[in-house]
């Protein structure tokens, strides 16, 4: 193999994704210039193992960059207990399935058939440590946990760990309402991949104040930082922060993938001064984005809620012949996003065509695009689906005017 080939590969990817798509992937993103520039350093290949004292030498400034994570984080969710070490969203939730629940303990998600992610699932982190699933009652016409009927449920099979978040998620949780009525001893984890960004900037719910003990996250979807994942206690959760970081180390981690730690401050810091214009801009694109498609026939999930209030939203295109056909027949016209599965899809079709289709306005919107061009873009996918028209160059231009990352430090100083 010729190593030209793989160089080739990057610039490839550099230009069809940056340069040239609409991508609306709804769990992905981009770092700032200055996040990029010190992804890469030294920092990469080193090692800083530690509980209570480092096992290496020549952890000094590691140690430092990973404390300064930290203490942003510390400080936004004003708790003591932050751990940035988790190396991804899932491996953040397999690290606190696995302090909390011991094999054939029950734990109680939104369910992966209503958005939870897999690895609140038995098929995925839960089910690998030996760990009972159950899904809580969800209204398809709300896109919302249906409290009644899951505190019911919940009285009824005990779980001892609920998962509230997910990788569909249009609007806040009831985290506080099935909390207040649930008891005690139950562990209560908010799973905030997806919404990080807009959590990080009070613009969607509060989870540890609304009774969540832990959240769990990535780092890199709307909250645009390095992939990686968090792990965020509530302030009172003292002996179990104490299982927490056990299991980080030295239970599941060896090695922290270090070099993300200066892009994950470099963000914070972003976020601090730009985030909250960035996650109000994010929601404004992901109303007008459905409002646009909703008025050009699509059948866009939850109209008379306004859609959404977080950065996605949700189309059903079964009529279109299914999220699997409709997502690769966006993709020839280089707009990327995913097909999803919808609560009415059988087990059958979930996997190979659900009925749906999950867009992301996080990304377009660090590009600097607003309401005009969600506008566009709507257009976009009915000339595409229902006109049948092919329209990959336009996109490819509208993408030119839209080459600078928004919302970020554009110096050093
Ligand atoms: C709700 C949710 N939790 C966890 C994850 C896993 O995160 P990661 O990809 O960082 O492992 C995802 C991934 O998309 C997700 O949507």
């Amino acid at each position: 193999m010729d190593r030209k080939k793989i160089i080739d590969l990057v610039k490839k990817q550099e230009k069809w994704r940056r340069e040239e798509c609409i991508n609306l992937i709804a769990s992905e993103s981009v770092l700032s210039p200055l996040a990029e520039k010190y992804y890469v350093s030294d920092f990469e290949g080193r090692y800083n193992e530690h509980d209570e004292e480092t096992h290496y030498q020549g952890t000094k400034y590691s140690f430092e960059i990973e404390e300064i994570c930290n203490q942003i984080f510390r400080e936004r969710f004003d708790t003591p207990f932050v751990d940035v070490r988790p190396i991804s969203g899932a491996i953040a939730n397999l690290i606190v399935f696995s302090a909390f629940l011991k094999p054939g303990d029950l734990l109680m998600s939104l369910g992966i058939q209503n958005g939870a992610h897999i690895s609140s699932s038995r098929y995925g982190a839960a089910g690998i440590r030996g760990i009972k699933d159950v899904s809580m009652f969800f209204d398809f016409e709300r896109m919302n946990i249906n409290v009644e009927k899951t505190i019911e449920l919940i009285k009824k099979v005990n779980p001892k760990l609920i998962v509230f978040g997910g990788s569909m998620i249009l609007f806040p949780e009831p985290v506080k309402e099935i909390v207040e009525e649930i008891e005690e001893k139950i562990k209560v984890v908010y799973d905030a991949a997806h919404v990080f960004g807009l959590i990080y900037n009070k613009e969607f719910q509060e989870p540890l104040k609304e009774g969540a003990h832990v959240i769990t996250s990535s780092t890199h979807k709307t909250f645009q930082g390095p992939q990686g994942g968090i792990i965020i206690g509530s302030k009172n959760l003292d002996e179990d922060w104490q299982k927490i970081k056990k299991t980080i180390f030295p239970g599941l981690l060896s090695n922290t993938h270090i070099h993300r730690f200066p892009a994950l401050a470099i963000t914070a810091l972003e976020m601090n001064e730009f985030g909250k214009e960035y996650a109000k801009q994010v929601i404004k694109n992901a109303k007008t984005l459905a409002k646009c498609l909703y008025e050009s026939g699509f059948d866009v999930l939850c109209p008379e809620l306004g859609f959404t209030e977080s950065h996605q939203v949700i189309l059903n295109v079964k009529n279109f012949g299914g999220g699997k056909k409709v997502a690769e027949e966006l993709e020839k016209n280089n707009i990327i996003c995913n097909k999803m599965a919808l609560p009415i899809d059988l087990p059958e079709d979930a996997t190979k065509n659900p009925s749906g289709i999950r867009l992301g306005t996080q990304e377009l919107t660090r590009w600097g695009m607003k309401e005009k061009e969600m506008e566009k873009i709507a257009e976009f996918f009915r000339r595409v689906l229902i006109e049948k028209e092919n329209v990959k160059s336009e996109v490819i231009e509208l993408k030119k005017e839209f080459n600078e990352i928004h919302y970020c430090f554009k110096s050093e100083n």
